[in-house]
């Protein structure tokens, strides 16, 4: 684990042991409990929280905020701010946030910013949250039109994964969610991603057994490489292109949601992974996941989007590739994966090899 000040072991908690009849106590977040706000989801402004939330929630320590992209921004944080100053945050405080990723990650940079940093704990209420977004410290908002432009890490200091939340949504955000975790088998398990063949993702029931392994993927590779300068950057499978594909749908006033950008951002991946392909086995590998994503993403054909993206110019999404902040010295890295469960994540792309897989993938 990185040595950092700052950053901690991260303590992931798993919602079976939410049945016990404190698990607060069983957590040993009880202290916490007493001096804790919230900032939660508008979502479930007028719902029901599982027993264990209920019993500490206290709704005049409240702060609602809405879901999705527009939420990530320095406004938000401003209402963020202002609330804490109202209450006379401190240190000592602890503000749980409940909510799917957009709300955890601006949550979680206007905490980890607020008095340099106040501690908070994560409940995530989406699939993507709940293996990705929740863990490993990564804070921030959008500037710009670009995606998580100005950020901190600051691990919350626990993260509740409760399944239980999974009925509370719909197909594009199980396919969004679904494709993350999917990501998680490609770079790091290849039995995992095996495993994961036979799914049907919108059958929520279908999913939940795969949702502990794919946090502790992530949580294994965040332990590697907390700060992100190596084996973290292999999370970013797909990111590169899918954070450009959003760039320019929020340009041209088009909504793509963030899962489906990264599976079509894969699909691209795989297929240039294929350039690397060393031999046959890996090839059909390769080609095989491709077809997995594509038929995973046709189960909600009108969110997939594949029409529009078929009339985008390569060229058109350059510049914003060019623009990503994991590039250095005016050159782009991405990752690719030399095998099912195997990633490589510093290898340059020009606009000609981008332009290349582009068109294969979008023939
Ligand atoms: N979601 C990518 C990362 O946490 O590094």
């Amino acid at each position: 684990m990185n040595d950092h000040p700052k950053l901690m072991k991260q303590q992931i908690l798993f919602s079976a042991e939410a049945d016990v009849h404190n698990p607060w106590k069983e957590w040993g977040l009880d202290a916490f409990t007493r001096t804790c706000r919230f900032i939660v989801d508008k979502r479930f402004e007028k719902g029901e929280l599982p027993s264990y939330l209920a019993s500490i929630w206290n709704p005049s320590k409240t702060l609602f905020l809405e879901g999705g992209e527009g939420t990530k921004s320095i406004e938000t944080c401003h209402e963020i701010w202002e609330w804490l100053d109202d209450f006379g945050t401190n240190r000592g405080t602890w503000t749980c946030v409940i909510g799917g990723g957009t709300v955890t990650d601006v949550a979680g940079f206007a905490l980890s910013t607020y008095k340099r940093g106040v501690p908070f704990i994560f409940v995530p209420t989406t699939l993507v949250g709940m293996i990705d977004a929740s863990i490993g410290g990564k804070n921030g908002v959008n500037y710009h039109g670009f995606k998580n432009q100005i950020g901190t890490f600051q691990l919350p200091k626990a993260t509740i994964i409760d399944g239980s939340w999974m009925d509370t949504l719909d197909s594009l955000q199980l396919i969004s969610g679904w494709m993350e975790l999917c990501k998680h088998g490609l770079i790091h398990d290849a039995l995992f991603w095996n495993s994961l063949q036979d799914c049907n993702p919108l059958n929520t029931e279908q999913i939940l057994p795969f949702i502990e392994r794919a946090a502790n993927i992530k949580q294994e590779i965040v332990e590697l490489d907390l700060l992100d300068h190596g084996a973290r950057k292999a999370l970013n499978l797909g990111h590169t292109v899918a954070h450009a594909i959003e760039w320019l749908a929020h340009k041209e006033n088009r909504s793509i949601s963030h899962g489906i950008a990264v599976g079509w951002g894969m699909i691209w991946s795989l297929e240039w992974s294929g350039n690397y392909a060393t031999d046959d086995t890996t090839q059909a590998s390769l080609n095989q996941a491709q077809i997995a994503l594509r038929k995973w993403l046709d189960l909600i054909p009108e969110e997939n989007q594949s029409a529009w993206l078929s009339t985008i110019a390569p060229n058109s999404l350059w510049a914003a590739i060019e623009k990503d902040k994991k590039n250095e010295a005016n050159r782009v890295y991405d990752v690719y994966l030399t095998s099912i469960g195997e990633a490589k994540w510093h290898t340059e792309i020009s606009l000609e090899s981008f332009t290349s897989v582009w068109k294969q993938v979008f023939k």
